[in-house]
């Protein structure tokens, strides 16, 4: 067999030369080095060696969650106010003050529960993460496109992932698990009537909404504080798929969002979204029937009228999928100077989450790659070393100096903010409780009303198919909670399974559950 090595550059031939990462150039790609022509291998045989043992490490874990996505580049703009109103009025984040002020960001889009391969047409939330590259720092806006959540206490966030995930000893994705445990969570009803709608399939990552879900807080320059949530509005409009619809889309591809994305992107065809904010009162709301710190809830847009602050755009796609889609972290704890943490308890578990997935997933200096750090900020550390350190923070004239508080250089405390400590004092007693005002199927029945009938039609059908593959108990909870949810829905379900009200009247609410008196009166 002729030796490629030995063939040498053809002429014209001005490619670089394969190296090895210890710069070595390589002679033979083609063949191992070995006794004689058949072999044995050597063990000090470095090129193979090095080559072999950094593909065998190619893969770090996949996000427990949210594995399967794509990254797009682009910024935002701001308005800088609504109607007369400056936005700065109610925050002091600087990337909002400005009309017309930039700021670049880096879109994460995501499917939740598949693997990194998985179809991009099943039905599942999808992940909507912003990271805004602020002169203050990153902001990260890590949001969903369905409004609402499953759950909203972050402790049970495990147990809803492993419902929906596949049974852990066949791998089997089975909705008998999945409605087994919605069926214990009242919670859960809003975000089925919306996930089981067509809304649980959108038709690719460019034509759908996205939510922050969680409440957080706004601070402007007095310290006062505001409860915000926060809102994508697509420009291109929401579409969305029916079962029948994906079937057909991810029978000829699995990625097709992807696809849409990177196609429509190098076209040109830059997809846009308005980001909207609404807004109240830093305090309960004794008067609402819901928490304004409840996931599982929306605030009414008539008491709460969304305001205008910003459009995003898209118009660059990244050149390394491993780099910029894989490495990438988002997390709810990234906020600026004038955004701040509501006491949501979903947030609070959130916050703790992201970063440390991503020291597991990532590594503990996964804030030093490129697409993680905060590029357009300054940015000064004590942290030394670690997996994978790639550069220290620059220390100026005493770069010996990496501990703090010190006479002889090092770094400094910046300005204390004029108001740090802002937002309403709060007292209490540690205990472990439900928030009260659970109301868990007003809402969901107020999202069935507003559906149009093709979407009631697909909902009721998809609940019926799946539920009807779960035990006899599950299927009478799950239309108890239908019935309660709304009449219509709860007899529609009921009758593709074969239970009507009598067969459930016998039920009681579940054990810790809060109904309302309207509830009461319904069952
Ligand atoms: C990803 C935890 C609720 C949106 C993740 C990841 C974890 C996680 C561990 C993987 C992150 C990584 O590997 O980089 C949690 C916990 C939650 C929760 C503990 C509840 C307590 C939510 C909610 C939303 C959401 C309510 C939507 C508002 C996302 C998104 C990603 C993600 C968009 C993907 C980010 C990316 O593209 O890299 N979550 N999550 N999560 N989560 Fe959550």
């Amino acid at each position: 067999m002729t030796d490629v090595a030995s063939q040498g550059p053809a002429p014209g031939d001005d490619r670089p030369v394969l190296t090895n990462r210890q710069g070595h150039p390589v002679y033979d790609n083609q063949n191992q080095r070995t006794v004689g022509a058949r072999g044995p291998a050597t063990l000090e045989n470095y090129q193979f060696i090095e080559k072999i043992s950094h593909f065998d490490r190619e893969r770090i874990p996949e996000r427990v969650v949210h594995a399967r996505g794509v990254t797009a580049y682009g910024y935002f703009e701001s308005y800088g106010k609504w109607g007369d109103e400056p936005v700065g009025r109610h925050t002091r984040a600087r990337l909002f003050q400005e009309a017309g002020k930039r700021t670049p960001v880096a879109v994460r889009f995501s499917t939740v529960i598949g693997g990194r391969d998985s179809s991009e047409a099943a039905r599942d939330p999808r992940g909507f993460a912003v990271k805004f590259y602020t002169e203050d720092g990153n902001w990260d806006l890590v949001g969903n496109n369905l409004a609402v959540f499953f759950i909203r206490d972050a402790i049970k966030f495990p147990d809803v992932i492993h419902a929906l995930k596949p049974d852990p000893v066949s791998h089997e994705q089975k909705p008998a698990r999945i409605f087994d445990f919605m069926s214990q969570t009242p919670e859960s009803m809003h975000m089925l009537v919306n996930l089981f709608s067509p809304r649980g399939i959108p038709a690719d990552y460019r034509h759908m909404q996205g939510f922050g879900v969680n409440t957080y807080k706004w601070v402007n320059e007095a310290g006062d504080t505001v409860l915000v949530k926060y809102h994508w509005l697509p420009k291109l409009g929401v579409r969305s798929m029916t079962e029948e619809d994906a079937a057909a889309v991810q029978a000829g591809e699995l990625g097709h969002a992807t696809k849409d994305l990177y196609e429509a992107v190098r076209r040109g065809d830059h997809p846009e979204w308005e980001l909207v904010v609404q807004m109240m009162s830093d305090d309960d709301h004794p008067e609402l029937d819901f928490d304004p710190l409840d996931d599982t809830k929306v605030w009414p847009e008539q008491e709460f009228p969304p305001r205008p602050v910003g459009r995003m755009v898209l118009d660059r796609m990244p050149d390394n999928y491993f780099a910029e889609n894989e490495q990438i972290s988002f997390g709810t704890g990234v906020l600026v100077d004038g955004l701040d943490f509501s006491d949501d308890k979903m947030l609070i578990g959130r916050t703790f989450s992201y970063s440390d997935t991503q020291r597991y997933r990532v590594g503990p200096n996964y804030l030093q790659l490129p697409v993680n750090r905060a590029k357009h900020a300054t940015v000064h550390t004590n942290q030394r070393d670690g997996l994978m350190a790639y550069e220290q923070d620059q220390h100026g004239q005493n770069p010996e100096v990496n501990y703090e508080p010190s006479i002889t250089g090092g770094l400094r405390e910046g300005t204390y903010p004029t108001h740090d400590e802002q937002g309403p004092e709060i007292r209490g007693r540690l205990t472990r409780k439900r928030i009260p005002r659970t109301n868990d199927y007003l809402q969901a029945g107020q999202r069935y009303c507003l559906l149009e009938d093709w979407e009631r039609d697909d909902l009721v059908k998809n609940l019926t198919d799946l539920i009807s593959q779960a035990d006899r108990a599950v299927q009478e909870r799950m239309v108890w909670h239908f019935l309660l949810v709304e009449n219509d829905l709860g007899l529609r379900v009921g009758e593709g399974l074969g239970i009507g009200p009598k067969d459930v009247a016998h039920l009681e609410p579940l054990a810790g559950q809060d109904l309302t008196d309207e509830d009461r009166e319904r069952l």
